[in-house]
């Protein structure tokens, strides 16, 4: 462990502000403290896609008005009647398993992530996730390219993936979540009064992260240690879908009261939660919301894995981010998203991250 990584067991976010590249003024431990309070009231909202899908011009303007204001409420939304069916993730959460405890460490080595455009992909090792904080998960991240989409004609599965056979069952998940990127981003735009196909060129076969988390049974002593599962974070992205996982841990940060809440929606559904590219677009109206990964409450619960397959959405390197239109004087200046990724993402894998860019 390296000392910025000890340090980051009793860290504050603030400490790597200089990274940010949207106005962010809370002040948080990456890890759980004693000190934080928990905020048992705030209700995160459960938005009904079939509503969008199913409900003709009335359901759309219904669906965006419920989804906005969970946005712009917490950043959170709970998403129902998305389609996917909930075997499909249980069959997921096997397969996750599988990689990470039917391989060898020296197997999943050979694919120790590296930056493949913006997005560093391929493999972390347990607390290798970030340079600042321990984090006691192993994660793998694949990006559209990671995956057969027949857009390569030099693919080759093994150049991605440590077994055979993985890649075709998480490409379907993929395609599945993809469906349901421009019906949230649609809604997004409609109710902030935009044009709802603003996005649209831009979303269709964009980049994405899927990354398969792995956080193993907690040892007594990582129990001990004061590391969290996940640090104190805003994503990077426009916005994330996360399949809910049984085993708790999940925390969000209410930026009113400064209280944490924990969130754990029914198997099935689909967490969405908006990052900094769509703070960015939408000049601070939608937030990028505080979350991590902390220790399940029930200590019974020690002895399990904890198992998720968030899909982050992003636009390609060469897109602008800039502020959408109409939402008054923009508090930030038109950005290449590549210069935006990576200088955020410079405070998780060192300032030499960023200056990569051309
Ligand atoms: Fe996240």
């Amino acid at each position: 462990m390296s000392s910025t990584q000890e340090q980051g067991i009793t860290a504050l976010n603030q400490e790597f502000s200089r990274y940010d590249q949207v106005k962010k003024e809370q002040t948080y431990h990456l890890a759980e403290h004693e000190q934080d309070q928990f905020d048992d009231e705030y209700e995160i909202k459960t938005c009904d896609l079939s509503q969008f899908f199913h409900g003709g011009e009335t359901g759309k303007e219904k669906f965006a008005a419920e989804l906005g204001a969970a946005l712009e409420g917490i950043g959170f939304a709970i998403l129902i009647g998305h389609g996917v069916d909930p075997e499909r993730y249980l069959e997921a959460k096997r397969k996750t398993c599988e990689l990470f405890e039917q391989t060898s460490r020296e197997q999943r080595m050979k694919y120790r992530a590296q930056r493949f455009g913006s997005v560093n992909q391929g493999y972390f090792p347990i607390k290798e996730t970030s340079n600042i904080h321990p984090d006691l998960v192993e994660g793998w991240v694949f990006c559209r390219h990671a995956f057969d989409f027949g857009e390569n004609p030099n693919y080759e599965e093994k150049d991605f993936w440590p077994l055979p056979g993985f890649e075709p069952f998480f490409r379907q998940i993929c395609l599945q979540h993809e469906t349901l990127i421009l019906p949230i981003m649609q809604s997004i735009l409609r109710y902030l009064g935009c044009d709802p196909h603003l996005y649209d060129r831009k979303l269709t076969r964009t980049n994405f992260g899927f990354r398969l988390n792995y956080y193993p049974p907690l040892t007594a002593e990582d129990a001990g240690s004061g590391a969290g599962r996940m640090l104190g974070h805003e994503d990077v992205d426009l916005f994330t879908f996360l399949p809910a996982e049984e085993v708790g841990g999940l925390q969000v940060l209410n930026r009113e009261n400064m209280k944490w809440i924990r969130l754990n929606p029914p198997f099935g559904t689909i967490i969405l939660n908006t990052g900094d590219y769509m703070q960015r677009i939408t000049n601070d109206r939608l937030p990028s919301t505080t979350h991590r990964v902390s220790k399940p409450v029930h200590q019974k619960l020690y002895n399990q894995p904890r198992v998720t397959f968030p899909m982050a959405i992003y636009v390609w390197e060469e897109e602008i981010i800039e502020v959408l239109p109409g939402l008054g004087a923009p508090k930030y200046e038109p950005i290449a998203a590549i210069k935006f990724h990576t200088n955020i993402t410079s405070k998780y894998y060192g300032d030499d991250y960023a200056k990569e860019v051309k």
